[in-house]
């Protein structure tokens, strides 16, 4: 690092004021940990100058040569951090001035062009909103794995048969297959609900400036598009009005994907109970006890589901923040740190879960053995129904039959409307998939 930096760091992009008439502590005080939080948005930041740069070369502020020598700086700045080369650290007050000192020390007065048209405030938005839609698009592929990895166990456990509950109490008939895709459906939507949350931040913020645009004819279309968005956030208050809220609506999007593998970890943590003894973890993702040498505890299935609770809280503290007046406020800052939270929470879990399921063993005899003769009742009830009684007369004549006539095997194999047990709809589920 020494080797790097010859100059002595400004600790402030406003160093004209200095630092110096400040109170003790209020400068740490108003930098909190955001240098290390940008440790995550670094990259996305680096990415953001250059299109910002790209764009003061098309309304020719800066020429197409000193475009070529920012790129050069900027891609071995890029590639200095990735290797662990270049440390954000306290030496700065964020990502923003790291890079804008290192493009200083690197190209002397040309690197103070750099902010030229831009502030702090399109700059944060513009490297969080890069940040999100490249976290949701990882969280998107976990999700979606997750879902071939449910529709492939589905096809092969179309005919074990297992006790479906309501109320946790024996109902009815229903197969593996039925309850995994029970999930599969859940996620699709959540995927689809992601999808839409993606849509609407795709939008580039880069150009709204402190939240009144500038007096300079900006590129904002061109450099929108070099950094893949597919619109422009037209308002440069509405922009700024976006900052949290937006972050909130991403957070939002997870939790439902969470929300359902919450719902999940529950089923599998009961199944994996003695008392129900239906599925088998293998050990590669089960843990023992210190004290207890019989246990094989299912912790990681547990953590996934408290997972939640860290993006609904991550959220709650977002929305708890975005009580304010328009435009920017300082305030917005302590969004930063939930919202990587919550994404790095929701990508661990969703990161773990094809190969967690993966190694599930259904226990075929115990389920069946589970589905006892009077979960069969409202079979019988219809098969009177079919030879002509009234529906509730053949539910009061069923609840008192000793002999229920119809096996279990005859109940799946009767349940042949969509989504039922003989009509499972995996094509369509495929259908779905296909078009996320
Ligand atoms: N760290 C700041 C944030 O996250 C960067 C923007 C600072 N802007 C300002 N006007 N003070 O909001």
């Amino acid at each position: 690092m020494s080797e790097i930096i010859k100059n002595e760091i400004p600790k402030v992009l406003w160093h004209a004021y200095g630092t110096d008439q400040l109170a003790t502590g209020v400068m740490a005080y108003m930098a909190g940990n955001d240098v290390v939080l940008d440790r995550e948005l670094f990259v996305y930041d680096i990415k953001g100058t250059q299109a910002h740069l790209l764009g003061l070369c098309k309304i020719n502020m800066i020429s197409d040569k000193e475009l070529l020598q920012f790129n050069v700086v900027l891609d071995e700045l890029a590639r200095l951090y990735k290797n662990d080369q270049f440390h954000l650290d306290d030496r700065f007050e964020d990502g923003h001035s790291a890079i804008e000192f290192y493009l200083t020390e690197k190209l002397g007065d040309l690197g103070k062009k750099a902010h030229t048209g831009r502030s702090r405030n399109d700059q944060v938005l513009t490297c969080l909103r890069l940040y999100m839609l490249d976290q949701m698009t990882t969280v998107k592929a976990h999700a979606i794995e997750t879902i071939d990895v449910l529709l492939e166990m589905a096809e092969s456990h179309q005919q074990t048969m297992m006790p479906g509950y309501t109320h946790l109490q024996r109902a009815m008939p229903t197969t593996v297959a039925v309850w995994l895709l029970g999930f599969v459906e859940s996620l699709l939507d959540d995927v689809e609900h992601l999808n839409g949350v993606m849509k609407l931040l795709d939008a580039s913020p880069l150009g709204t400036a402190a939240g009144f645009g500038v007096p300079l004819p900006l590129a904002r279309y061109e450099t929108a598009e070099v950094m893949g968005f597919s619109r422009v956030q037209i308002n440069p208050v509405s922009a700024q009005n976006s900052r949290g809220k937006y972050e909130l609506m991403c957070l939002q999007s997870l939790s439902y994907l969470l929300l359902d593998v919450r719902r999940f970890a529950w089923d599998l943590s009961l199944f994996m109970t003695s008392e129900f003894d239906f599925i088998q973890m293998a050990c590669s993702h089960t843990t023992g006890s210190s004290i207890m040498p019989n246990k094989n505890n299912p912790d990681v299935v547990e953590l996934m589901r408290a997972s939640l609770s860290v993006v609904d809280g991550a959220a709650h503290q977002i929305q708890s923040l975005l009580s304010l007046p328009s435009g920017y406020q300082r305030d917005l800052q302590l969004s930063k740190e939930p919202l990587l939270k919550g994404i790095k929470m929701t990508q661990s879990t969703l990161a773990l879960l094809p190969d967690l399921l993966k190694v599930l063993t259904f226990k075929a005899n115990n389920m069946h053995k589970a589905v006892t003769p009077e979960m069969m009742a409202t079979d019988q009830a219809l098969h009177k129904v079919k030879q002509g009684q009234s529906f509730r007369d053949a539910y009061l004549d069923s609840k008192q039959d000793e002999d229920l006539i119809i096996s279990a095997e005859q109940s799946i194999a009767d349940r042949v409307s969509l989504g039922g047990a003989a009509n499972l709809g995996l094509g369509l589920l495929r259908e779905r998939v296909a078009s996320l």
